[in-house]
């Protein structure tokens, strides 16, 4: 009997960091292996599932505009029980800490599964940032059976919570598989969306690219992000500014509201991850308050400055390639006009290692459920 391996995830980041797993796992042919999305995001996961080309199997379609971490969290765990029971999967792998890992965690303990968290161990130890993320992932770990943790460091936080050590295994980040898959390819595919890029950027000015979305920078923090941009849109000479916005209406509004008419802003619909990643290859600096753009950046050799007031991520500031801003205006503008207008500093962060991965953590995964009685 082949073992059975159900890989759920529901929202853009955690597609693309899923994505090389489900590969590796369909090509194995010891396990009989389905995916399924919740669909938390609807065309921000479409979008990664076209590029990896995923068909799922189970499509719980779950999306409402303006949804709530009520509504969402219980549709997440009714969904899956006619799932669960019709496939019966021996394991269940769920990534990282969104409302979708949370749920369908506690729906896979329901069903009698082995759960594998994918990207475990992380924490800030502030319930309430990144909030509801670092109470989801906590959660997540003290029910999973198998942990895949990207870093010593989130090893050693599982080990800090009890958990045994012969239940963890240190793989790196599926991230970086997922970016050694695509960089290579975007420079050799027919994409229309890179080929808009081409058009409608100039690329004699100097990029710097923007993300964000995280719920704790809601409201003021926004605010101040966006007023930094426009500051360092007006000061920085040549500066071209390129920020694909979040389809979350609480980040659509402030960014539109306060951007929408600033001359060295671009502001675009959220990418698809073949022109996110072509893109950041292009540009000289990343400001983002994203998780798993912080991990990617510097692999391509971008400096990161990450918007957020503490980190789950504490290994890339260690190896200095991201730099904590904060929310704070003077704080964003300043750090971007350093880095910016000092090729000394701006060389060597570019050049440092990150401390992410080498491309390989979806093998390691495999083999330790092959291995597994
Ligand atoms: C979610 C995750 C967060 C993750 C982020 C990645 C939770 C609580 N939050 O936050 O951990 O870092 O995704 O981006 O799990 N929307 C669309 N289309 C899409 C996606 C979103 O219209 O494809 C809009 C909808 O109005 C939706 C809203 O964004 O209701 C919020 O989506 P939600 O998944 O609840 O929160 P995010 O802020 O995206
Ligand atoms: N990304 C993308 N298109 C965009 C912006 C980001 O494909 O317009 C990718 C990016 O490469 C990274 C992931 O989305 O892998 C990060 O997602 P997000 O910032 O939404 O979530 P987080 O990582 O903070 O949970």
């Amino acid at each position: 009997m082949k073992k059975k391996n159900l890989i759920i995830f529901g929202t853009r980041p955690e597609a693309i960091k899923m994505a090389p797993l489900v590969k590796a796992f369909l090509k194995n042919e010891t396990f009989e292996t389905k995916v399924c999305v919740t669909a938390q995001h609807r065309e921000m996961l479409d979008q990664v599932l076209d590029f990896f080309e995923i068909s799922p199997d189970y499509d719980l379609n779950l999306m409402k505009p303006g949804q709530n971490l009520y509504g969402l969290t219980a549709a997440i765990i009714t969904g899956l029980q006619p799932v669960l029971e019709e496939f019966k999967p021996d394991y269940v792998y769920v990534h990282g800490d969104t409302t979708t890992t949370m749920g369908s965690s506690i729906a896979g303990f329901y069903s009698g599964a082995k759960i594998c968290h994918v990207e475990a161990g992380l924490r800030t130890f502030n319930k309430l940032a990144p909030f509801p993320e670092e109470i989801n992932r906590t959660i997540t770990g003290h029910i999973a059976d198998y942990h895949f943790a990207p870093t010593q460091t989130s090893f050693d936080n599982l080990r800090n919570e009890g958990i045994p050590k012969d239940n963890i295994l240190i793989t790196g980040n599926t991230v970086i598989d997922a970016l050694f898959e695509s960089v290579s390819r975007v420079d050799t595919i027919e994409d229309h969306e890179i080929t808009q890029l081409k058009n409608e950027l100039d690329f004699t000015k100097r990029i710097v690219l923007v993300t964000g979305h995280r719920r704790e920078n809601h409201g003021q923090g926004f605010i101040n992000i966006c007023e930094a941009l426009k500051k360092i849109g007006e000061v920085v000479e040549n500066v071209q500014i390129v920020y694909p916005v979040h389809l979350n209406p609480k980040v659509q509004k402030p960014v539109y509201d306060i951007l929408g008419e600033q001359k060295s802003i671009k502001l675009i619909a959220p990418l698809a991850y073949p022109a996110f990643v072509w893109l950041m290859n292009k540009c000289e600096l990343v400001i983002t308050d994203s998780g798993g753009v912080q991990e990617e950046a510097p692999s391509l050799g971008k400096p990161v400055l990450v918007m957020r007031d503490t980190t789950e991520r504490p290994e890339a500031v260690d190896a200095g390639t991201v730099i904590l801003v904060g929310t704070d205006k003077a704080k964003i503008v300043n750090e971007t006009i350093d880095l910016m207008g000092n090729p000394e500093r701006y060389g060597k962060m570019s050049k440092l290692h990150n401390p992410y991965g080498d491309g390989k953590a979806c093998q390691r995964i495999v083999k330790f459920i092959e291995n597994l009685d």
